[in-house]
């Protein structure tokens, strides 16, 4: 039984084989007849409908589910909701708070258990990024990511992914949004990450540049502060300037217009942000058909 919680949890010719399944012309029909439920704790545009039509893609059947209807902890277990969940689906994925919550999912061991976002990571943001990054360079070895801003879930994946493809990965962020040791340990298994203080040097000669929310799903009441914390951190031309020519705009989404990202760097020619999120569909249909075993056939 294999889980996708964080990047890594694939090994560097499984991601290979998840970004070549993604671009397969017929998708197998791995899913036909079976179902998949995804349970979100917080709100989704892209992951909820990515993942629907990818499902729907490889002839499956998604179920939406607001965790408030199964009630994870209060109605029943995260144990017991997962039990009963495998016997009406052939994966489950979950938007959760607390990553404790898909790794007990996934403990469970009766179903592919999928994190569709949780506060350590976003391992099916970054199979997209990485998707849009070898659509646009080719090869990803010896590529370099910029994240600019605050070391959160989507930096995570995103350094573990890069580092697991060969690509350099840098990232500036103000005092404080630093990424804790633990995380920094198990993004180096992979490749030594750049870390700098000023995001001007993290850009300099880059291929990719990358935004994300200065505040994430749950830390609203710190918005203000933040908001202060990350003055300077604001990717504009200006800073677009510091990489490479030819230089690609990532932004995971939902973007905050000239808060970490301006208007005319999100959609400007160097933007490739559309693109990305249709890729999440993408990526999400070659990673669950990877799971579903089409590898393995
Ligand atoms: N990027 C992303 O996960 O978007 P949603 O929160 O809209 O799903
Ligand atoms: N870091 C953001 C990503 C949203 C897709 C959050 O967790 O809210």
């Amino acid at each position: 039984m294999r889980h996708f919680l964080e990047v890594d949890d694939l090994s560097r010719p499984e991601l290979e084989r998840v970004l070549d399944l993604a671009s397969m012309a017929e998708p197998p029909r791995v899913l036909a007849g079976k179902g998949m439920a995804l349970i979100f704790e917080k709100p989704s545009a892209r992951t909820r409908n990515s993942m629907e039509m990818a499902v729907v893609q490889l002839g499956g059947h998604p179920v939406y589910i607001q965790a408030d209807e199964v009630g994870l902890d209060t109605r029943e277990s995260v144990e017991d909701v997962t039990n009963a969940m495998a016997g009406f689906h052939a994966a489950v994925g979950a938007r959760v708070f607390e990553h404790s919550q898909v790794e007990r999912m996934a403990a469970v061991d009766r179903v592919p258990v999928v994190n569709l976002l949780s506060d350590e990571g976003h391992p099916m943001q970054a199979l997209a990024d990485l998707l849009t990054m070898h659509r646009e360079f080719g090869a990803l070895e010896g590529r370099s990511v910029a994240y600019v801003g605050d070391a959160n879930n989507v930096a995570r994946s995103l350094a573990i992914g890069a580092a697991l493809c060969g690509m350099t990965f840098r990232i500036a962020s103000p005092g404080g949004y630093t990424f804790p040791d633990r995380d920094l340990d198990r993004i180096r298994q992979h490749a030594e990450p750049e870390v700098f203080d000023r995001p001007e040097d993290a850009i300099a000669g880059a291929d990719a540049v990358y935004a994300d929310t200065w505040t994430s799903m749950g830390q609203e009441a710190e918005a203000e502060q933040r908001r202060r914390d990350f003055e300077g951190f604001q990717v504009d031309e200006r800073m677009m300037g510091y990489a490479s020519a030819g230089a690609i705009f990532l932004h995971c989404l939902p973007a905050h217009r000239g808060e970490e990202v301006s208007d005319d760097v999100l959609d400007g020619a160097q933007s490739r942000i559309w693109v990305q999120a249709a890729n999440r569909m993408h990526a999400a249909r070659g990673l669950l058909a990877w799971l579903m075993g089409e590898v393995k056939s």
